[in-house]
């Protein structure tokens, strides 16, 4: 049927039928909010690169996050940045280590929230690289033992999920293992499968203070230009165990993310990473574009993409717009 019998318009006129025709909805239920927890930091600090956005103290974290509860964010992923790095990273599987106490406190203070705690040893490591190094390559296999190390102190101290970014072939089998054989078997692992090699993390390592100090995380993370790899990693994290994959970036790899929307049946997520924030907020602060109008617009787009879950600094503030 044709115009004029057809008329598109005619479902766009009451805002009633607008919402009962929408097909993709927004929901705080979906978000996950990251934040950074920082070892020796008293009060916080806004994070220069991300206004809004602070690194954290462990009584500060804990005090943002019963606020961000109370909005009606449910989960949290939390970045440690600890006072001392070495070549190993060992502050990251520290018993007493910065992650290791925040998620501690956080868990008995905000026993609502869900907390996941990102796995990787860049932030932790005096080179700054997601593994360990022999000069200046970066090694697999012996990263795989210090990765389920970190993901078994993090559960230990309380982290419901964990969410390994390193982009080490094996790692989600390595720490699936090591959790089930700690009587860890319902802890879910939320896999960085495919992620890039980007652009967009500059403000992230700012925060992370997790800027490589030589080369560039070409060699694990992948290449901006693949879309059939990024399907070949997810499957990969499916058969070790994953039990939820994520894509990221997410702006520019919506594709991607319909891809493996298409491709697999499990849950995936999205990350609106540091970058897109900035992006974000330094048009809004210009009083070039309407901050709220975007973001909803920007993560509506990641849903229609296909994404389930949406990883982004913007949680607090959608979980307000949206009450
Ligand atoms: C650590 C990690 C990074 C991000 C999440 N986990 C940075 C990186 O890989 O260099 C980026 C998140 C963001 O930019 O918001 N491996
Ligand atoms: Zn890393």
């Amino acid at each position: 049927m044709e115009f004029p019998i057809t008329r598109l318009r005619r479902l766009r006129q009451n805002p009633v039928v607008r919402d009962m025709v929408r097909e993709t909805r927004l929901h705080p239920d979906q978000l996950i909010l990251p934040l950074f927890v920082v070892e020796g930091m008293i009060g916080r600090e806004e994070i220069r690169s991300m206004p809004g956005q602070f690194r954290y103290s462990i009584a500060e974290l804990v005090e943002d996050c019963r606020r961000f509860a109370d909005l009606g964010v449910r989960s949290v992923m939390l970045f440690g940045i600890p006072q001392h790095k070495d070549p190993e990273g060992s502050g990251a599987w520290a018993p007493d280590g910065i992650i290791q106490q925040a998620v501690s406190a956080l868990v008995r203070a905000v026993p609502s929230l869900m907390v996941i705690t990102d796995i990787c040893l860049c932030e932790y490591t005096s080179h700054g690289h997601c593994g360990v190094i022999e000069g200046h390559r970066i090694l697999n296999d012996p990263t795989l033992e210090l990765l389920a190390r970190s993901a078994l102190s993090h559960v230990r101290a309380g982290a419901h999920m964990i969410a390994p970014s390193d982009m080490m072939d094996g790692r989600v089998g390595a720490i699936r293992d090591a959790l089930d054989e700690e009587g860890f078997s319902d802890i879910p692992i939320l896999s960085y499968a495919a992620k890039y090699a980007s652009a967009y993390y500059g403000p992230f390592r700012d925060a992370a203070e997790s800027a490589p100090k030589f080369g560039d995380r070409k060699t694990y993370q992948m290449d901006p230009a693949n879309l059939r790899m990024a399907l070949r990693e997810v499957e990969l994290d499916i058969a070790e165990g994953a039990d939820i994959v994520m894509v990221k970036p997410a702006l520019a790899y919506l594709d991607v993310i319909r891809a493996v929307r298409d491709s697999f049946q499990l849950p995936v997520a999205a990350y609106n990473v540091s970058g897109e924030y900035s992006m974000v907020k330094a048009a809004a602060a210009n009083g070039w574009i309407d901050e709220k109008n975007v973001v909803l617009e920007t993560l509506i787009g990641m849903r229609r993409a296909g994404a389930d879950i949406i990883l982004t600094y913007f949680a607090a503030d959608v979980a307000r717009w949206l009450r």
